[in-house]
């Protein structure tokens, strides 16, 4: 596997950072996940975007321009050898003597990329679903910023998997749905499918705006807006987004099914459409110029 680390490529062996990283010691710096499909970049310029709100959130400067950002995802995608693959990018404060304060002055970020073969969900996990648990959401108030922080974000998918589920839908002050440990949730009532409001308690998923999108497409009724607990635990369907696991259907929720505890009418359907979406858009869109921003 070929990575990159601040401004070479190299095989993953070869990668080596101080242990005074400011990554290491303090988590600070920020990431982004970016599918590739027939080495095309997804979305590239939301996944920039979404990168620069991050950056900002932390205030660290963007180490490079969108041009210099996609031509070294684009080498990155043609030195490594999968067709589908998912891009893991991550920008940390840079090595300094350990102090919580930014280092005065600035030093160096760090930028490293790396590579992995994108395997979507197998026939027989999209014929079951998932199951997921519920906890409290006991992260920060900026979810909205991909931090490389994750501990919370680690202890709550442990829960998941601790529990032999998938995943662990967030619950905030006992009240409303956020998100999953790492993932967006939708909820299907009555047909209509439900999606929480972007704000600072959840990421804002590139796959969250595509499944979106293709619901305002295709006349699938939809809103956002905030979702109560109880409708999470009364929802006809559930559905769980990431760019590394597309659109998956939920069907059990602390031990008990979600509607009918089978895959829904809503999902079947979403499903189709994002295969459709991946076969004739994201499959063939051209990524970004070369040198664009
Ligand atoms: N995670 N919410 C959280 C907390 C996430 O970590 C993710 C993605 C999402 C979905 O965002 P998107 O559709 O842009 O992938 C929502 C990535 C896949 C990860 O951390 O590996």
């Amino acid at each position: 596997m070929t990575v990159y680390l601040n401004g070479q490529f190299m095989p993953i062996e070869e990668a080596k950072i101080s242990v005074l990283d400011r990554g290491f010691i303090f988590g600070d710096g920020v990431y982004e996940v970016i599918p590739v499909y027939s080495r095309k970049a997804f979305r590239l310029a939301d996944h920039l975007r979404r990168l620069q709100h991050s950056l900002d959130g932390i205030k660290l400067a963007n180490p490079h321009s969108n041009g210099e950002w996609t031509d070294l995802i684009n080498e990155l995608i043609a030195r490594n050898a999968a067709e589908d693959q998912y891009l893991y990018l991550h920008i940390t404060r840079g090595v300094a003597k350990r102090d919580h304060a930014f280092p005065n002055p600035p030093v160096k970020p760090t930028v490293f990329m790396m590579s992995n073969p994108l395997l979507t969900a197998p026939a027989a996990l999209l014929h079951s679903g998932v199951a997921c648990i519920t906890a409290p959401d006991n992260r920060w108030l900026r979810c909205d910023i991909k931090a490389i922080a994750l501990l919370p974000n680690v202890l709550l998918r442990q829960m998941a998997v601790d529990a032999g589920a998938a995943e662990t839908i967030l619950i905030r002050d006992n009240a409303f749905m956020t998100e999953g440990a790492a993932s967006n949730i939708f909820v299907v009532k009555n047909g209509k499918l439900l999606a929480p409001p972007k704000d600072n308690l959840m990421l804002p998923g590139i796959t969250y705006d595509v499944v979106l999108e293709i619901a305002a497409a295709n006349g699938i009724p939809h809103e956002v807006r905030k979702i109560g607990v109880a409708e999470v635990f009364a929802a006809d369907e559930l559905l769980l987004t990431s760019s590394t696991k597309e659109v998956l259907a939920i069907t059990q929720l602390d031990g008990k099914p979600v509607g009918t505890g089978k895959p829904g009418a809503v999902f079947a359907k979403l499903h189709k459409l994002y295969q459709d979406f991946k076969r004739d858009v994201m499959r063939q869109q051209s990524p970004l110029p070369p040198g664009e921003g």
